[in-house]
């Protein structure tokens, strides 16, 4: 038998506030039809001023217990993928330790921006996979909207906030690639790549700092390391395209998803896009897509999942795993 991670529960949170892309033409030199024809993006949520990322976290959390008929107690540990934490320290995941009533066990953050689910998802299978927690409750929560330069068009208007959560729980397997929960992963970076994407503020200049991208140059990178990160994992767990029911990519733009999904020889349909209605909204995009795939009954028990994302660092990965 092999001890698995398997998905027993899922659950999101987006901000009340939408904002549709019209909204920016009254403020910025932009159109609706530029954005939703270079980024497939028509809206997204933003936080409301006293909501912040621990805030999102918990209702993402607290609707993944609720989804699995469990309680904070019963979960051992949070893995919180986020860039946006509340606070330098402490994290976010202690945060939304307390809030979801967890009095024991531990809570980390984890920073690999639009990568960070696939990060933490790695590192929450690791955890089970080695027995030292039974559940883990994995988010992704970002509140984007804090780091915007509002006067930047070729940023501002592609990001938006939210959170997601998937609930981990151990479980023996058989101990093939017919198991449900994690069947493999595969993580990157490379740093020669930081001056991509980036935020000019932090600790070192006693600042929160704006988000800074020279969009064309990581557009570039994602399609081809998307699909090879996707075929390395998919490989690894002993599968190839053809058994996937579904990409639930990091949904940053759609002709990266469209590009990655053809450049791994999928069709459209086998693929999950949030992107029109939530926007990038980083590490929260991929546990968001997972929910809402699941909710429009698009995601079944038994299905072949990948997830991949890329984003500052650059740090990309993908997990590959049965629901
Ligand atoms: C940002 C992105 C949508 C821009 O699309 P693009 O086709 O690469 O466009 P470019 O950056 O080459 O810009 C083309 C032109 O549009 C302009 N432009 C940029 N933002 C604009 C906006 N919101 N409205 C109108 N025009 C805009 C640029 O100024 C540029 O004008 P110029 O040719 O006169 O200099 C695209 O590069 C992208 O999505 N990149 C990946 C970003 C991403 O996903 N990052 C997150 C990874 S986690």
């Amino acid at each position: 038998m092999t001890r698995r991670a398997v998905v027993i529960g899922t659950g999101h949170y987006l901000p009340e506030r939408v904002v549709e892309n019209a909204e920016f033409e009254t403020k910025l030199d932009t159109t609706d039809e530029w954005i939703r024809t270079r980024s497939g993006i028509e809206r997204r949520h933003f936080a409301a001023d006293d909501e912040t990322t621990s805030d999102m976290a918990t209702k993402a959390a607290e609707a993944a217990l609720k989804d699995a008929g469990l309680s904070g107690d019963d979960v051992d540990a949070i893995v919180l993928a986020t860039s946006t934490a509340d606070l330098t320290f402490p994290s976010a995941a202690t945060m939304v330790q307390a809030s979801i009533g967890m009095t024991k066990g531990f809570a980390f953050d984890v920073q690999a921006v639009c990568a960070g689910f696939v990060y933490a998802l790695s590192n929450a299978n690791a955890l089970i996979a080695s027995g030292q927690a039974d559940r883990v409750m994995v988010i992704g929560a970002e509140t984007f909207s804090r780091i915007m330069d509002w006067t930047d068009r070729s940023t501002c208007v592609l990001f938006g906030d939210g959170a997601g959560a998937l609930l981990l729980e151990a479980q023996d397997q058989p101990g093939t690639n017919d198991d449900r929960g994690i069947l493999a992963t595969d993580l990157n970076s490379d740093g020669r790549f930081k001056d991509l994407l980036y935020v000019d503020g932090g600790v070192a200049t006693r600042s929160t700092g704006y988000l800074r991208m020279q969009g064309n140059q990581v557009f570039r990178h994602a399609v081809e390391k998307l699909a090879q990160t996707a075929h390395t994992a998919l490989e690894r767990a002993g599968l190839g395209a053809d058994d996937v029911d579904w990409i639930v990519p990091h949904q940053a733009n759609i002709r990266i998803i469209q590009g990655t999904a053809k450049k791994m020889g999928l069709p459209m349909e086998k693929v999950v896009v949030t992107v029109q209605d939530h926007g990038n909204t980083s590490a929260a995009s991929i546990p968001l897509a997972l929910s809402v795939g699941k909710q429009r009954g698009q995601i079944k028990t038994g299905d072949l999942v990948v997830t991949e994302a890329i984003g500052g660092g650059l740090a990309w990965g993908s997990v590959v795993l049965r629901w």
